[in-house]
């Protein structure tokens, strides 16, 4: 008996038209303005200055994503490590620490800076995923659409288990779309990336992973923002990606 011939799906084709974009494409039709930048603001350069006051310089509604990474100060206080200035704290604890009242001030001023519908990638760690973090953007236009943990394949601190992820909450700037906003679909909400000691400071980010988020919600040379930037990793997924780094530490 002849079997009939298996009908095989044909893709189905690409579209450039926004307006037939399917939630599944990967086009992004939300367009990041030009932006006019004051002087001592230089793309893809590591600033040393003030978060809030670099945040402040730039104009309203200008980026389509920022990344944000607190030093805060809670994680010290309530675990009580009682190692800081000693050998394993001492590189966290000569960082400059962030106060609630201080890190509310950095997501008013990324909420402003956002254009609608941009992006936040918001670094937490266990204490304050499970604690909550709403009350940092209480009263912004900013909502939790997604969660990305971080493997980061090494074992940490922990008393009762070891530490081995960090999470990024991914906050979008109202109004909440995804449809023509976030373009790779096939990423998964567990990353593995290796932590590494190259980027000589105890919180560096991983890069691809940064980097991968980034080009989910931003088109090439389209600007990301990193106001607390540290290692700058968030500047090297930038050029990595093609996009313009805008950003600074205290520390420089
Ligand atoms: C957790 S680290 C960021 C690490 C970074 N994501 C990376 O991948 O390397 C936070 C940084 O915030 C910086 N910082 C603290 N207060 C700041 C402020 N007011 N303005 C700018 N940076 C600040 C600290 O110096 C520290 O390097």
């Amino acid at each position: 008996m002849s079997r009939k011939p298996r009908k095989l799906n044909r893709p189905v084709p690409a579209t450039t038209d926004p307006l037939r974009a399917s939630v599944f494409s990967g086009i992004r039709t939300v367009q990041a303005p030009p932006l006019d930048l004051p002087k001592e603001i230089l793309p893809n350069t590591r600033l040393k200055m003030d978060g809030i006051k670099f945040l402040s310089m730039l104009p309203g509604d200008s980026v389509p994503v920022a990344f944000f990474d607190p030093q805060y100060r809670g994680v010290l206080d309530k675990l009580a490590y009682g190692n800081e200035g000693q050998t394993r704290g001492k590189r966290r604890f000569v960082l400059q620490q962030m106060t609630m009242d201080l890190i509310k001030k950095f997501m008013i001023g990324i909420d402003r800076t956002l254009i609608p519908s941009g992006h936040l990638f918001l670094w937490v760690d266990k204490f304050h995923l499970c604690q909550g973090v709403r009350e940092w953007f209480d009263g912004t236009n900013l909502d939790i659409v997604d969660l990305v943990t971080w493997d980061k394949g090494t074992t940490g601190m922990g008393y009762r288990t070891r530490r081995r992820a960090e999470y990024c909450v991914v906050l979008q700037k109202q109004p909440r779309k995804a449809k023509g906003v976030w373009k790779i679909h096939n990423l998964t909400d567990v990353i593995s990336e290796p932590a590494t000691k190259k980027r000589d400071h105890p919180h560096a980010k991983p890069v691809d992973l940064q980097g991968e988020l980034m080009t989910a919600v931003s088109n090439e040379g389209d600007y990301v923002i990193d106001p607390a930037a540290g290692s700058f990793s968030v500047l090297d997924a930038a050029i990595n990606r093609r996009r313009t780094f805008l950003g600074c530490d205290l520390e420089g």
